[in-house]
């Protein structure tokens, strides 16, 4: 069933486009066709499945009468850039805190681009990504002390509000299928895409089945996050709950978070040969590696959630 309404400040193009990529397909050794959902192609600066989060982000920061955005996480983070882009759009400050020590904003594209589109940095001094969630409350408490109406969003934007983005997802990906049933592969950081999809797949009636490649945590953790996020968004829509059976997960972290891998490198290498994709190699380039052995046959459809400048890092040497 489709959600009436939330609250939603648009940002994407939408529909992404849903495009057949055969010769991929015959590159991976997949047996079943292969259909690529194009979130690289939300239209909103270079945010990718961002765009579709920050559309529910913004408008509660909105709705909440906010002046500022505050949020952060590595230097790298696809969301701290696309969040700078989408509060300048709404006429909005923002806040980024930043795990470690401060360095130049040349050190990676997103970080470029976050101060291009008017943020400002604070820095934690802690390079555990943990050490951002500790300083948000901190920063945005001083911001009010200070006069400010400041709105603090999680990291990765992924909390239910981020999550219904994707939930909303699923009902137009629905659409675009007209029956068919591939199983989805999508790339996993903090969990609140897959947290929307498995929200939007149940709700749906369990049309197809969802896998989450987890590049950042261990498969456990991310688990049972996503499963209380995808009840929460249930929750909000009054739609039927997930169970721990609606939540699949592979491992694809590889050397670790935020380190290429070979066989990443060798799918990214691959979805540009074949598909005239551009892949990143922290998030999706890991998450295409782990397609033929998440769909050694059938349809498969692999959601293609961007991480753009990412993929600049790496061309430039960054880490
Ligand atoms: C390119 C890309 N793909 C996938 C993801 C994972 O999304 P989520 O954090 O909602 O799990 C991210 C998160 O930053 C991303 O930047």
């Amino acid at each position: 069933m489709a959600v009436t309404a939330p609250a939603r400040t648009r940002l994407a193009v939408l529909p992404t486009p849903l495009v057949a990529a055969p010769r991929l397909a015959d590159g991976l050794g997949l047996t079943g066709p292969l259909l690529v959902k194009r979130d690289d192609l939300t239209g909103f600066a270079v945010a990718g499945n961002k765009a579709r989060q920050l559309e529910l982000l913004l408008a509660e920061a909105l709705e909440q009468r906010a002046d500022v955005l505050v949020t952060g996480g590595t230097i790298g983070s696809n969301f701290v850039a696309a969040a700078a882009a989408a509060a300048t759009y709404a006429g909005l400050g923002c806040v980024l805190i930043l795990a470690g020590d401060e360095v130049d904003r040349t050190a990676h594209p997103n970080l470029a681009a976050a101060c291009a589109w008017g943020a400002r940095l604070r820095w934690t001094g802690d390079a555990e990504r943990a050490s951002v969630d500790a300083m948000l409350p901190t920063v945005a408490a001083q911001l009010a002390a200070e006069g400010a109406r400041p709105h603090v969003l999680p990291r990765g934007g992924a909390d239910a509000t981020g999550a219904l983005g994707y939930r909303l997802a699923v009902d137009e990906l629905v659409g675009q299928l007209a029956g068919e049933r591939p199983t989805v592969l999508v790339a996993v950081g903090a969990g609140g895409t897959l947290a929307g999809l498995v929200a939007g797949v149940v709700a749906h009636g369990r049309p197809f089945r969802v896998v989450g490649a987890s590049v950042s945590r261990p498969v456990e953790e991310v688990a049972a996050r996503v499963l209380d996020l995808a009840r929460q968004v249930a929750l909000r829509c009054g739609d039927e709950p997930a169970g721990p059976q609606d939540v699949h997960l592979v491992d694809a972290r590889g050397p670790g978070h935020g380190l290429a891998s070979a066989a990443g490198d060798d799918a990214a290498a691959l979805a540009l040969r074949c598909a005239g994709l551009v892949l990143d190699p922290v998030y999706t380039a890991k998450a295409l590696a782990v397609l033929p052995a998440v769909v050694p046959d059938g349809s498969a459809l692999f959601w293609h959630t961007g991480g753009l400048l990412d993929a600049v890092a790496a061309m430039l040497g960054r880490p």
